[in-house]
């Protein structure tokens, strides 16, 4: 579906994330179609470089993180003759009149802050200064939104000096993805799934975010984060509150938000044994594989008690979840790069079969990464003539097998980016979900840091510190395999 005609101006368009994800999404749009013939993307940063130096930044960009078989010639050209570049300084006065000289009236105007939220309040403060914002204007502020609640609500309310909550896109890239809007379809647009779907039926919910990436160039910015401020506090509270918030009436920004939000709030403190802290260790080389620095070394700092992994346990104080764990971990460095939800149902109330015949659990997974799909584990008789033998079989939907192999799925800051042009706030972040996140993430962070907690040693490459293991093994249950 075509959006409305639109000026984006991008703040931090020569960044890594402009290059990275931002603009070859912008361009992958393009080429899908969805950029109306007067659409105009205009970036703004402090160096100084005329249109052409920008268009090649650009150009470079895609030819490196737009698959080869989008990258044509003559529509990269067309795309790049969208592009404007304005040297901006968010804190003095260079470039602002320019950049109101360039947007146009009637279109759709957005502003992606796509630089440190220290730069947030000048930003949307020059916005009005220069009368570059109008009421209609929408902005898009990455995260982090904060790092702790104190900051959180600082942030609101530079923010909102300037503009109303419906104009504010915060961007939590995981409400972006495929599978996790279809996790959505799946809860409320089947009757089969509902009904069972509460502490009547479900043991225990684990949500995993495995990377096998490590910090990287990121260091300096991890640090001070760790795992539960990087991941937990945000993308895993989406991905838990969208699995158990009550059915939204419509589907709709602030019917889903105010659900959303109501689950936030009735989850539970997590107990100093409920939760795990690792931080990678580092390998010599070996075998021909080369040494691999640890942690510490790759953020430069070898006192550092930041964590590069997490797992904990969280319940949800309400009617329909009582009593039913949560688990979530998440990490760095480990065996594979999988993300997943799964939920386990409880088991018959009685068995017919054999002892032998042990009941083994029905679990819906939900696969967000790498290959998008669901399977549900459901028990049935073994096949063939072995008399009643009970046995496990996958019930497989992949999403990737069911699409045609030219399929255009967006990316989820690609798919963002144009609900913010069409004015659909669904798939972002209220400023009270975020405070609430946060009023929750806080008390935990401070009591390990109160008891002066070192993380847990763990290798890389492996599913994480062996501690975290107990924390389900102590309940009678365990983690599933990280499994590539
Ligand atoms: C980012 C975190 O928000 O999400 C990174 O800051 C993390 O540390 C990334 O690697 C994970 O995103 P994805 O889409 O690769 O799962």
């Amino acid at each position: 579906i075509p959006v409305d005609p639109f000026d984006l101006v991008i703040f931090g368009g020569t960044g890594d994330l402009a290059r990275r994800k931002i603009l070859p999404g912008l361009y992958r749009r393009f080429l899908a179609g969805q950029m109306p013939e007067d659409a105009r993307i205009i970036a703004a940063a402090r160096s100084e470089m005329d249109e052409d130096a920008y268009r090649a930044f650009v150009a470079e960009a895609i030819a490196e993180f737009v698959e080869p078989g989008h990258r044509d010639k003559a529509q990269i050209q067309a795309f790049l003759a969208r592009l404007s570049y304005v040297a901006t300084d968010a804190k003095g006065s260079d470039g602002w009149d320019s950049l109101k000289a360039l947007m146009r009236d009637g279109v759709v105007r957005a502003f992606y802050f796509s630089v440190a939220p220290s730069l947030f309040g000048a930003l949307a403060e020059k916005l009005h200064e220069y009368g570059i914002a109008d009421g209609d204007s929408r902005i898009v502020v990455e995260k982090p939104f904060g790092r702790d609640l104190a900051s959180a609500r600082a942030l609101n309310a530079t923010l909102a000096a300037h503009f109303n909550e419906t104009q504010i896109y915060r961007i939590d890239h995981y409400l972006g993805k495929e599978t996790v809007q279809n996790l959505m379809a799946v809860r409320f647009a089947n009757s089969l799934f509902e009904p069972l779907w509460n502490a009547q039926h479900v043991d225990h919910v684990q949500i995993t975010v495995a990377e096998t990436v490590g910090v990287g160039g990121r260091g300096e910015y991890y640090d001070r984060a760790g795992a539960m401020r990087d991941m937990v506090q945000n993308h895993m509270m989406q991905l838990l509150c969208l699995i158990a918030m009550e059915p939204p009436y419509k589907f709709e920004p602030d019917a889903v938000r105010d659900e959303k939000l109501k689950v936030i709030r009735a989850l539970t403190g997590v107990g100093h044994d409920e939760i795990v802290r690792g931080q990678y260790r580092g390998m010599p080389a070996r075998e021909g594989r080369k040494a691999e620095p640890s942690y510490t070394e790759d953020v430069g700092n070898a006192h550092s008690r930041t964590e590069s992994y997490i797992a904990l346990k969280v319940g949800i104080s309400n009617w329909r979840w009582q009593g039913v764990p949560f688990y979530l971990r998440t990490g760095k460095k480990l065996r594979n790069r999988i993300s997943e939800i799964a939920i386990t149902f409880k088991e018959p109330p009685h068995s017919i079969f054999d002892e032998d015949d042990a009941w083994r659990e029905n679990v819906l997974a939900i696969r967000l990464q790498p290959d998008e799909g669901m399977t549900l584990t459901v028990m049935i008789k073994e096949p063939g003539p072995g008399g009643m033998r009970l046995t496990e079989m996958p019930l497989d939907m992949s999403f990737a097998d069911w699409l045609s192999e030219d399929a255009d799925i967006p990316d989820a800051y690609e798919r963002l980016i144009m609900d913010v042009i069409r004015g659909n706030q669904t798939l972002f972040m209220r400023g009270d979900e975020v405070e609430a996140a946060w009023a929750w993430a806080d008390p935990i962070i401070a009591a390990w840091e109160d008891r002066g907690e070192r993380p847990h040693g763990y290798d890389p490459g492996s599913s994480g510190p062996e501690d975290a293991l107990m924390l389900m093994h102590r309940d009678g249950r365990r983690w599933r395999e990280i499994r590539g």
